[in-house]
């Protein structure tokens, strides 16, 4: 009888039913898509679960509406790229967008008794970019500047603003200096290189918040190259849409009171991933329990227990025992959900008693090896933040007597 689907979407990569906020990244993608020539590329940035991924892709539609081409992927298993698996990345993404511009037309005489001419139209196929990679002499990124620069020339009749090259999970790529392939450095240069000569062909990545560092560490002009939009939870009235629009027009049964909404903003610190986690939980008891003829009730503390189980107990899994001592101990900063620095956590260290008690080089040493994880992040001007957002929460939760 109940036709009502819980439409929330907790996941990686899957779009909102509603996607909320983030109004000023729009605008400021959309200032991006005015530069002629280009001087900026983008940078979206933040932690799991924030919204990266389906911000990106509500760009892509924006972008073509004024007059872009879009190109790219996902890099999750870009950590072992080489040089020339980089190249050929970029020229099978390109081709995708390109394989049906003609490049050349030729006519071509056939004979027999009355002579007739053929036209053969040749376009920009993966096949054909690869061959002219292939001609081009140099190193890796000279091949991959003639073609781009080639393509470019070829879509000139088609009047379009330009190309965006768009990477999600940016952060895995990674220069590899023992095994001599420079993945990133080379497209930092050749994006560099083709921008100067004004061919509109845009980086937009997205990546966790190592993403910068490594960029600005590959090549230093990447501190220039780049516009940061950082993302983080979204504000109050946001994290309602968040949570009301998807069920405000549906022919949905359980409404949520005020105060419940509240709850819900609460409890999920406004951090997208989790108000879809809670939402879809809400809704399932919710709505099985109007099929068994019974009134909605909402038990939110099973629900915090299911996320604690579901999403964070595996990631506190992989810290050591040493490494979760430290962990306790952030999260008993009052900053613990902002930037914090090293001294600050020796100074909490030593309100804790004798066995919580670390130095500033133990301090170091053991964020440095949760940075390794996942688990904290180094911010710019050395400070550091907890790499996964509520973390701090679920340790008060489960791990800190107050
Ligand atoms: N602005 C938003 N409003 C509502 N839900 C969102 C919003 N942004 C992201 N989400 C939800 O949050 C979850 C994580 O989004 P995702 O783009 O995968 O994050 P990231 O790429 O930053 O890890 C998904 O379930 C998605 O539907
Ligand atoms: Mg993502």
């Amino acid at each position: 009888m109940n036709e009502f689907k819980n439409p929330f979407r907790p996941g990686a990569g899957h779009q909102p039913p509603y996607l909320a906020g983030r109004e000023d990244e729009k605008l400021r993608f959309e200032k991006l898509l005015d530069q002629n020539p280009i001087l900026d590329n983008l940078i979206l940035t933040g932690r799991r679960g924030v919204g990266k991924t389906v911000l990106l892709d509500t760009f892509k539609p924006l972008a073509i509406r004024m007059g872009w081409l879009w190109v790219g992927t996902d890099l999750s298993e870009a950590a072992s790229l080489t040089d020339t698996n980089i190249a050929l990345r970029l020229l099978a993404d390109l081709s995708v967008v390109t394989s049906s511009v003609v490049w050349r037309v030729q006519e071509i005489q056939e004979y027999g008794f009355t002579s007739k001419t053929k036209t053969i139209s040749e376009t920009l196929t993966f096949e054909m970019l690869l061959e002219l990679y292939n001609q081009t002499p140099g190193l890796v990124a000279d091949k991959l500047k003639t073609v781009l620069e080639f393509v470019w020339q070829c879509l000139l009749p088609q009047n379009k603003r330009g190309i965006i090259f768009a990477y999600d999970e940016a952060q895995n790529l990674s220069d590899h200096a023992d095994k001599d392939q420079f993945p990133l450095s080379l497209l930092l240069d050749v994006f560099q290189s083709i921008q100067k000569k004004g061919i509109p062909f845009m980086l937009a990545l997205t990546g966790l918040p190592n993403l910068f560092p490594k960029l600005v560490d590959a090549r230093t002009f990447a501190e220039r190259m780049f516009q940061i939009v950082q993302i983080d939870r979204l504000d109050e009235a946001a994290s309602k849409d968040a949570i009301l629009k998807p069920i405000e027009d549906a022919n949905c049964p359980v409404k949520l009171t005020d105060s419940l909404t509240l709850i819900i903003v609460q409890k999920s610190g406004g951090y997208p991933y989790f108000i879809q986690f809670i939402c879809r939980e809400v809704y399932d008891v919710g709505l099985q329990r109007l099929q068994i003829g019974e009134k909605p009730i909402i038990p939110l503390d099973e629900i915090i227990r299911k996320l604690d189980t579901d999403f964070f107990a595996g990631r506190w899994a992989k810290a050591t025992d040493r490494q979760r001592d430290l962990l306790v101990v952030i999260a008993g900063l009052d900053n613990c959900d902002q930037e914090f620095t090293v001294q600050e956590v020796v100074e909490a260290s030593k309100r804790t008693g004798e066995s919580k008690q670390f130095s500033a080089s133990h301090v170091n040493q053991l964020l440095s090896s949760l940075c390794d994880v996942g688990l904290v992040f180094k911010t710019r001007h050395g400070k550091y933040s907890l790499g996964v957002p509520l973390l701090a929460q679920f340790i008060q939760r489960w791990h800190l007597q107050k």
